[in-house]
């Protein structure tokens, strides 16, 4: 299979992580594990951006240097990423050596180009976006991304000279329809570089924290010319050929909607410049609100994912993202919605399912399954619905469907419960009828199996402990046509996956404390016991 790599965009270090910057990451995350269960060889990159104002600023504040900073940041971030279990393969800083190095290659390559320039500029300058805007960038006078007043600021920078490259850009997204998705970010893309490009700004003389540029080291390489750049440095550009040649171009830069034109329009052109592949695709997803508003890093309306991560797990907080909130729109983070799915989807559907398989299969059969034995009722619709699975969710990866892949998943965990009801195993054993029952545990517990290996990349740690109560263990492969587990398979021991929550108890802003939603009382909302 061939080569994925796959990036996200780095977080600005100068704030902690939030849940939209953790949506990013685990929407890739998922892309990156389906990958790897497909079998190709991925690489995964994700990281930090460093030299900003902003970071300066705030080390200012805090009486310490940039760098410190920034080493004082970064496991804030990489603590998150390890509990969300985050796969990264890589995680670069743009104050690493290796970056430093590659980007200062790289601006050489595009000054030789006869592309930077200096010049005198007067603009309107938002500091949340590291831009200067333009009047359709405005709402009432403020940034419409941050809601601030953007500063006017007058001053004399190198350039780059994006305005050249504005009908390379049209043809390009024109030519590779697949360039830019969603479709509707295309769109907007698409439309502001027929509208034509200007020229970027891409140093500062203010201040020392950032990469000396090569043609005048009392300027520093401005945030978006050096920022970019990670995603060739995180694979060796100008370092490791051997390595550069394996990974680049990237299959796919996941990007939030806000930073659509940073890596659709300027990447690309800073790219050509140099003489570097485009990248095959940029996905720009939509932005998770918390509780019906924007999350906004000034106003501190934020969502932080360890109020939800601590008490409910990692996979709850995973599952609530990628299953509510499109991939390709922006959705909203309330209590109410995530204890809803939590109860519902994650408590008595998977982990109702798991726990009723597992305890029938020790209770009827001693934790060993009995092997295929007499065929029944709906024996043939759990199958298909099992076999099409697999099928159905590449299908819907392929066009980076992720809540639609969940969905799909769960349409099999509604039919699996369904078989339970139509075939009562309770009534089965007290009728004796062993043979039945054999098949229908069988059945009940393969399904289980298959849709662990689904479930891996959206909810790796709930799809290990599925695999553990299972007794299954090795490599994860993707199943295929309907092969029943052995008879003589042991079972593992029955655990609750997922407590249920009570409601009233999630919203840390009802406790006045972070989020202690308590599961309660321990297991399953229905055992197999309240279905007899
Ligand atoms: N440092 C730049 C990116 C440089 S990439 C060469 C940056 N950093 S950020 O910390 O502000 O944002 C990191 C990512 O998180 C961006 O893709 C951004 O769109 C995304 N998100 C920030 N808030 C978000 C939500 N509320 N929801 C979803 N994604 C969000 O931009």
């Amino acid at each position: 299979m061939a080569k994925f790599y796959i990036t996200c965009a780095i977080d600005y270090a100068n704030s902690s992580p939030h849940a939209g910057t953790a949506y990013e990451k685990i929407g890739a995350d998922a892309i990156a594990r389906w990958k790897r269960l497909q079998g190709h060889d991925v690489h995964f990159l994700i990281g930090m951006d460093e030299h900003s104002i902003n970071v300066v600023k705030k080390a200012e504040a805090q009486g310490m240097d940039p760098e410190k900073y920034c080493d004082v940041m970064e496991p804030k971030f990489t603590d998150l990423w390890k509990a969300l279990h985050i796969s990264n393969d890589d995680f670069i800083r743009t104050t690493q050596k290796r970056h430093i190095a590659s980007a200062t290659e790289f601006f050489k390559r595009v000054f030789a180009k006869g592309d930077i320039y200096k010049a005198k500029y007067t603009g309107l300058y938002c500091i949340g976006c590291e831009a200067y805007l333009k009047p359709g960038d405005l709402v009432d006078g403020k940034c419409k991304n941050h809601g601030t007043e953007p500063q006017k600021l007058e001053e004399e920078n190198w350039f780059f000279r994006l305005s050249k490259y504005s009908q390379a850009m049209v043809e390009h997204i024109e030519k590779h329809p697949e360039f830019v998705q969603p479709d509707v970010r295309r769109n907007e893309v698409l439309n502001v570089a027929k509208d034509g490009l200007e020229d970027i700004s891409i140093s500062r003389s203010t201040f020392k924290f950032g990469i000396p540029l090569t043609c005048d080291p009392a300027h520093v390489m401005y945030v978006w010319f050096d920022a970019l750049v990670n995603y060739i440095s995180g694979v060796g550009f100008a370092a490791d050929e051997a390595m550069f040649a394996k990974w680049w171009p990237a299959d796919l830069h996941v990007i939030g909607k806000d930073i659509t034109r940073f890596h659709c329009l300027l990447w690309p052109a800073m790219l050509m410049s140099a003489g570097v592949a485009l990248p095959k695709q940029i996905w720009g997803h939509g932005w998770v609100h918390y509780k019906g508003q924007k999350m906004s890093k000034s106003t501190g309306h934020l969502l932080d994912p360890w109020d939800v991560i601590t008490p409910h797990g990692a996979d709850a907080l995973r599952y609530f993202m990628l299953r509510e909130v499109a991939w390709d729109r922006d959705g909203d983070f309330t209590w109410e919605a995530f204890t809803a799915r939590y109860n519902a989807d994650l408590a008595n559907g998977l982990g109702n399912l798991l726990n009723r398989t597992v305890s029938m299969i020790h209770r009827y059969c001693q934790g060993v399954l009995p092997g295929v034995g007499e065929a029944g009722t709906a024996d043939d619709e759990l199958k298909a619905n099992l076999v099409a699975a697999p099928l159905d969710v590449a299908a819907l990866m392929e066009k980076q469907d992720l809540s639609g892949a969940l969905e799909r998943i769960w349409d099999s965990v509604r039919r699996a419960d369904k078989y339970v009801e139509e075939n009562a195993p309770w009534s089965l054993s007290k009728q004796g009828k062993t043979a039945r029952l054999a098949t229908v545990l069988t059945f009940l517990a393969t399904s289980l199996a298959r849709l662990s290996v689904l479930l891996h990349p959206f909810i790796p740690a709930t799809a290990e402990k599925i695999r553990a109560q299972l007794g299954l263990s090795g490599p994860l492969v993707i199943p295929a046509a309907w092969e029943p587990l052995p008879p003589g398979h042991k079972i593992g021991e029955p655990a609750a996956l997922f407590p249920r929550i009570e409601a009233e108890k999630t919203d840390p802003a009802a406790e006045g404390q972070p989020a202690k939603g308590k599961p309660k009382g321990g297991g399953q909302a229905k055992g197999p016991e309240k279905t007899k």
